[in-house]
């Protein structure tokens, strides 16, 4: 891709505003030698008044989502979107949530502008297992774990039953639920089936890629490796 097709795309401004920074000389490689728009270049050697352009197109970043915040752009509160750098919201094609976390979830939501990685990670054919931990509200019963496990659970409005889900007892109010697809509020509703709720709802992993140390609030660009992992505990 042209270079100013390219930055352009990453939300830095038109192609009309890229092309006066090409022609003003700010657009240049890691030696301070000036790029023009033709020049084939690798990303990470571009600078822009110096500084490194943002993540490449196709890349995967986690964030560690907390409570209150929306996965939506265009939610009347506060979104996903504030979190990341105000640029990104330029960008084309956009980052979007990798599958969605309710306003109240916190924990790991990936994001990619690869529509083709995101539709990977969320068809249920990629059986990637998503594993949340969630306080109750009353005590655990002891029946949750084979309810959940049955493969039998029909939702309400759905038209079918949900896959084997694994619970593990954390607590008496506390739990460790493995799922392997990610319907409308699904945990929420899975508990309210076998008479509880949920208080709070946290995302610990996707696949194999946990949080981390990143903090709450924080996010980060995952590498190959890392975007790999996902996949590694599917069956
Ligand atoms: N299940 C839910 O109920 N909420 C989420 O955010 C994710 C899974």
């Amino acid at each position: 891709m042209r270079l100013v097709r390219l930055i352009a795309n990453l939300g830095y401004g038109s192609q009309k505003d890229v092309k006066m920074l090409l022609k003003q000389g700010r657009v240049t490689r890691a030696d301070g030698s000036v790029l023009s728009d033709g020049d084939k270049v690798d990303h990470a050697d571009i600078r822009l008044d110096g500084q490194g352009l943002d993540p490449p197109q196709g890349s995967v970043l986690m964030l560690h989502k907390p409570a209150g915040y929306t996965c939506s752009t265009s939610d009347p509160g506060r979104v996903v979107y504030e979190l990341l750098p105000e640029r990104f919201e330029y960008r084309n094609p956009i980052i979007a949530p990798v599958g969605r976390l309710d306003r109240d979830t916190t924990g790991l939501l990936l994001l990619t502008d690869d529509g083709q990685l995101l539709h990977r990670i969320i068809s249920p054919k990629a059986d990637v297992p998503k594993v949340y931990e969630a306080a109750l509200a009353r005590p655990l019963t002891g029946e949750e774990a084979g309810v959940f496990a049955s493969g039998t659970l029909m939702l309400k409005s759905e038209r079918t039953p949900l896959l084997p889900a694994t619970l593990e007892v954390l607590g008496e109010t506390r739990a460790r639920l493995t799922i392997r697809e990610g319907r409308y509020h699904q945990i929420r509703r899975m508990f309210a089936a076998v008479g509880n709720h949920v208080e709070t709802l946290h995302r610990v992993s996707i696949g194999g890629l946990t949080l981390g140390t990143l903090e709450e609030g924080d996010w980060r660009l995952l590498d190959a490796g890392e975007v790999a992992s996902v996949f590694a505990t599917a069956s």
